[in-house]
């Protein structure tokens, strides 16, 4: 049985991250989408409990899909949960120097290899903080198709037109 691990912060998941849970879902008996509750990256729009739960929903149609929160090294949670591999997708070059620098470093510090998944061109240029941004001024509706339902949902009741 192969196991994925999907970590991120996901304040809030977006489109481009749900297809890299679907894909991985297709590829991998078991996805584990774990989301970084870190005090240290600054407050997040959404809490711990509200992104999880978003998760939840989002992947309510995924029955190899689970969801968990996460405050140590990825790493280490992937040795908990045992998973073989980590998952990542990449949207762009610009993500990928970045990406393959903590790829590399977990794969020295554990031996845990990094799967990469490019995101349709589609959904490239989608990225959480830009969802903020602009749900934060007054857009919440204009990005609501670029967001699962239930994240669409949270953003328009947080930020009414
Ligand atoms: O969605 P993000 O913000 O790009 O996700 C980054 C994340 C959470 C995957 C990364 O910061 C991470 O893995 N943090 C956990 C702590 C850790 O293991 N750091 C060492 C990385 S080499």
């Amino acid at each position: 049985m192969r196991t994925a691990l999907f970590p991120g912060s996901f304040d809030p998941l977006h489109n481009g991250h749900l297809e890299v849970i679907e894909t991985a879902s297709e590829l991998f008996d078991s996805v584990i989408v774990a989301a970084l509750s870190n005090p240290q990256k600054g407050e997040p729009l959404f809490g711990d409990e509200e992104r999880q739960e978003m998760i939840r929903e989002s992947v309510a149609h995924l029955d190899n899909v689970k969801v968990a929160a996460f405050a140590s090294l990825v790493v280490d949670l992937a040795r908990e949960v045992g998973a073989d591999v980590i998952v990542k997708g990449l949207r762009a070059t610009s993500d990928f120097d970045y990406e393959l620098q903590m790829a590399q470093m977990n794969e020295a510090i554990s031996g845990l290899v990094t799967v990469f998944l490019p995101s349709a061109s589609s959904r490239s240029f989608i990225a959480s903080s830009l969802v903020r941004e602009i749900a934060r001024l007054g857009g919440a509706a204009r990005v609501s198709a670029m967001v699962p339902a239930p994240v669409a949902k949270r953003l328009e009741e947080r930020f009414p037109a």
